[in-house]
């Protein structure tokens, strides 16, 4: 076992440790004045970012779901790390050397004091992507050096990636790593080795080329490797298996090079393959990331939606690039299905003639990638163009059906200008009236999944004590700003049930937020001139001036109460929603997804509890 590390390196690190930059590795935070940073919380989906980091006292807080701490927290919670782990990690990365003691405080030698498990994991792909790029070099490597050159790619971009050749040999790595003093365990554990039939430790990767695959952090926690040779019995490309570091449903290649970009441009281009990747960013678009190995999914957008700051405010574009092919088309609308996730607007870029963005750089140069990505259309458009290939128009049955089908897809268009160009457009091409097509995109809308955020679900009466709720919680914002505006502006949209509400809520924070409101006219008409809709702008003026529902000067705890009360059915149906999941889950076969959602479970049923006793004063 592990030993103690010791108090005083515990606090050397927490010292050392900026928390803004190990969060902002995993969630792009932007400035949210008075020293704090916000972005949308990891721990949560929410559409508007409530998850606060405030790097002067080394902590974070998420108002949406109520979980917080400090940077060894975040990663523990995060990262599933232990708290020895995530010490290590930190440590690392700050170059920290650590002492490991005894429960009696001797300083521990030998292996007795070797770290975690995820730490030396770690350790030995740092160690096996300095074998593999330097086994490029060597003359065995030349077919894996003419693949790359083949392909466009210099020794300089070889380089920037990482590229390396696992050598024709049984065990090469294993024995690499097993004289730097990894175990048999390690090494099977991180997905290097594997026993052979024989029972003796041999590697996994052989006679192929490999890319480390890094999280956002930089750190590479897995490998994918191509091959070279025509006898090679085994598939084009092969991918680390599932181990404690990598998760193929959340690996994103290319990340650690695009997450800056990513976070600054609010654009983020999802190719298909490592070499699509790396001729992106060769060709100018440095914010192309890949699946590996997998169809991209629910959790990949999690995960990015958390680097573009996905939100309504952000204006952010995904563009997927696919072939042209069938496979390409498929995997297109198969992206379309799962666009809803996003709050921004996703598009496709097309190769022209099949071919992946890799070749269209090989045969067309940079300016034809970037312009490929430019040229990109809306991803709805796609699939509409799609569905109506599938109809004859020429009858009127067809017409008909083509109707039915693109009614669903329209209703799902999150601008709601668009639709209605959208719906212009079609009908025209459908010999349609735009009336009876809006009909039926209306009711095709009326039965469309729910969002994201599970809607609460309340009966009426409860539904009207909450839209009053609501509407005077909104009334304190631009009534009373200076009172409300510390607890208003910290509780995102999400509680806002009806539209024009949470515009309102919307307008506010675009205004500046309610706790900045200069006092006296200008905030209203800051506000009012912050809103979208004329709807929302005639709400406003309507909210400024209705009287509130008590008899006195409101105070801090009457905004904080009915701040509770709005916020309370939105965190108990996460509880609900979270415990649905839980029950989903077999805790002896995913034990560490069960022990994961259980955490969170457990802070948000805190959470709820504060909100419950919270909402429970009587101050009318
Ligand atoms: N892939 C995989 N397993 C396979 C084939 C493909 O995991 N058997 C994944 C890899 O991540 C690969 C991506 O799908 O990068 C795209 O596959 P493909 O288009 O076949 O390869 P390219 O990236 O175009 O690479 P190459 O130039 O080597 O053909
Ligand atoms: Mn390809």
């Amino acid at each position: 076992m592990a030993g103690r590390i010791r108090d005083a390196d515990i606090q050397l690190v927490r010292e050392r440790v900026d928390i803004a930059e190990v969060i902002g590795e995993r969630v792009t935070l932007r400035n949210a004045g008075g020293g704090n940073l916000k972005g949308l919380c990891p721990f949560h989906d929410e559409r508007s970012p409530s998850f606060n980091v405030t790097p002067a006292r080394g902590v974070y807080h998420c108002f949406g779901c109520g979980v917080g701490g400090d940077a060894i927290t975040f990663l523990t919670e995060l990262d599933g790390l232990t708290f020895v782990e995530a010490i290590e990690r930190l440590a690392a990365r700050a170059g920290l050397k650590l002492t490991y003691e005894d429960i009696d405080g001797r300083v521990r030698r030998g292996p007795s004091g070797q770290p975690g498990l995820k730490q030396r994991l770690l350790e030995a792909h740092t160690a096996a992507a300095l074998f593999y790029t330097g086994q490029l070099v060597e003359p065995e490597a030349q077919i894996a050096r003419r693949f790359l050159a083949d392909r466009g790619f210099d020794r300089d971009a070889a380089a920037t990636f990482g590229c390396g050749y696992a050598p024709d040999a049984w065990d090469a790595l294993t024995k690499h790593l097993r004289a730097k003093g990894f175990t048999a365990e390690e090494l099977t554990g991180a997905g290097l080795a594997k026993p052979s039939r024989t029972g003796n430790l041999i590697d996994r990767f052989r006679r192929r080329l490999v890319w480390p695959i890094r999280d956002s952090s930089g750190s590479t926690i897995g490998f994918g490797a191509r091959k070279l040779f025509e006898d090679d019995q085994g598939p084009k490309y092969l991918n680390t298996p599932e181990t404690p570091l990598y998760k193929k449903s959340q690996v994103l290649y290319g990340i650690d090079l695009a997450r800056r970009e990513i976070a600054k441009t609010g654009r983020v281009v999802i190719v298909e393959g490592y070499t699509d990747v790396m001729a992106c960013h060769l060709a100018g678009v440095p914010v192309a990331v890949a699946t590996c190995g997998t169809a991209f999914g629910a959790e990949h957008i999690r995960i990015l939606r958390r680097f573009l700051f996905d939100s309504e405010s952000a204006n952010g574009r995904i563009v997927f690039t696919f072939d042209g092919d069938e496979a390409g088309q498929r995997a297109a609308l198969k992206a379309f299905d799962e666009e809803q996730r996003f709050v921004s607007q996703t598009y496709i870029a097309v190769t022209p003639d099949g071919q992946d963005p890799c070749e269209l750089r090989q045969h067309r140069g940079d300016a034809a990638v970037r312009e490929l990505i430019e040229r990109h259309t809306p991803l709805v458009q796609f699939a509409l163009d799609r569905e109506i290939a599938k109809h004859d128009l020429d009858t009127a049955e067809g017409r008909l059906h083509a109707t039915r089908a693109i009614a669903p897809l329209l209703a799902r268009v999150k601008d709601r200008g668009l639709v209605d160009e959208y719906i212009g457009d079609y009908a025209g091409r459908l010999g349609k009236e735009k009336a009876e097509l809006r009909r039926a995109v209306a009711g095709a809308g009326a039965d469309r999944p729910a969002e994201q955020v599970p809607a609460p679900r309340r009966s009426r009466d409860a539904d009207s004590t909450q839209l009053r709720a609501q509407r005077e919680v909104l009334k304190l914002a631009l009534q009373a700003p200076q009172v409300a505006g510390p607890y208003f502006d910290v509780v995102d949209a999400t509680p806002y049930s009806d539209p024009n509400y949470r515009a309102v809520r919307e307008a506010v924070e675009a205004a500046g937020g309610a706790a900045k409101a200069a006092a006296g006219a200008n905030w209203i008409a800051a506000v009012s001139g912050a809103c979208t809709e004329i709807a929302a702008q005639a709400l406003v003026n309507e909210l400024a001036v209705e009287e509130l529902r008590l008899d006195r000067e409101p105070d801090a705890v009457y905004v904080r109460t009915l701040l509770a009360r709005i916020q309370r059915p939105v965190v108990e149906a996460e509880v609900d929603d979270l415990k649905r999941r839980l029950q989903r889950i077999n805790p002896s076969t995913d034990k560490d997804e069960y022990m994961s959602l259980f955490g969170k479970l457990m802070g948000l049923e805190q959470h709820a509890r504060s909100l419950r006793d919270q909402a429970a004063n009587a101050v009318e």
